[in-house]
């Protein structure tokens, strides 16, 4: 795993930003995987910027969300698709018909489950995954004891997501679907790349345990040191319990500057 220290959200997220934007360049029709919440919000905006400013072109791009909650429709004002649609497919020229959010309404959930993992095969598999990652070392939403070999399907948050999701829906915890579709992490391990964002001193013990600790399913994103092409970006308070900090500084400054967005 590679681990990026940055001074702040900002620097951590345009840093990112770079490593999509130079699969997007290479592979016009990159297929990304996508995640909500706080973190990712600075690093679709500097997709939008470079939309906007660079006339960078999305038109080709295809995506597929990790998440969402069941039971909330599509115009939930807490649905993950609307949360995309409002952070950044609204400002940037990709076409709706190519970006995929699981259906938190669906009937049948597993039918639903399994044909999102076959749209995903379809598409030729996830290039580039971008994650965030829960408190309490959730990716996607697999929880802690996720199986590592889980693909998309039905899953129940803990009581800790539950409370810290509760900031998007008043503050009020019975208001938190307990119930949402997410890619496995299978699934996730499938990508060809995956991007872990953490930002802020809250995310620093389960980045420590992440990133130097055992890999147990107790701390799903653990996963990651298993993954061939993992980058972690992370600013200096989700950095802060880390051990080989400098050591990670160390590396990331002597290389050279084509290999940093690769
Ligand atoms: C969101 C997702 C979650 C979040 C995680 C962190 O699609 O899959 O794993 O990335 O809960 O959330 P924030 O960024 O709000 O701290």
């Amino acid at each position: 795993m590679e681990i990026i220290i940055k001074k702040d959200a900002l620097e951590g997220s345009c840093a990112a930003a770079r490593v999509v934007a130079r699969l997007i360049h290479e592979k016009p029709n990159a297929v990304l995987g996508l995640a909500t919440g706080s973190t990712p919000l600075l690093l679709y905006k500097e997709l939008i910027r470079l939309h906007n400013e660079e006339g960078f072109d999305f038109s080709r791009v295809r995506t597929f969300n990790l998440d969402e909650y069941i039971g909330l429709s599509v115009d939930h004002e807490q649905s993950y698709r609307r949360f995309m649609n409002e952070n950044l497919f609204e400002y940037i020229n990709i076409k709706r018909e190519n970006t995929h959010v699981p259906d938190g309404m669906a009937e049948d959930v597993p039918t639903a489950c399994a044909a999102y993992e076959q749209a995903i095969a379809d598409a030729g598999g996830i290039d580039l995954q971008v994650l965030g990652i829960g408190s309490d070392g959730h990716v996607g939403f697999n929880e802690p004891t996720s199986s590592f070999a889980s693909r998309t399907r039905i899953k129940t948050l803990t009581r800790q997501t539950v409370a810290d999701n509760a900031r998007f829906f008043d503050g009020d915890e019975s208001k938190v679907p307990h119930h949402c579709i997410t890619m496995g992490i299978g699934t996730i391990m499938d990508a060809r790349m995956n991007l872990m964002l953490a930002f802020g001193a809250n995310k620093a013990e389960a980045v420590a345990a992440t990133v130097e600790g055992p890999v147990a399913s107790i701390m799903p994103a653990s996963i990651l040191q298993h993954h061939p092409a993992a980058k972690l970006f992370i600013d200096e308070a989700a950095a802060s319990q880390l051990k080989l900090a400098e050591y990670y500084r160390w590396v990331y400054d002597g290389k050279p500057d084509w290999q940093k967005d690769a």
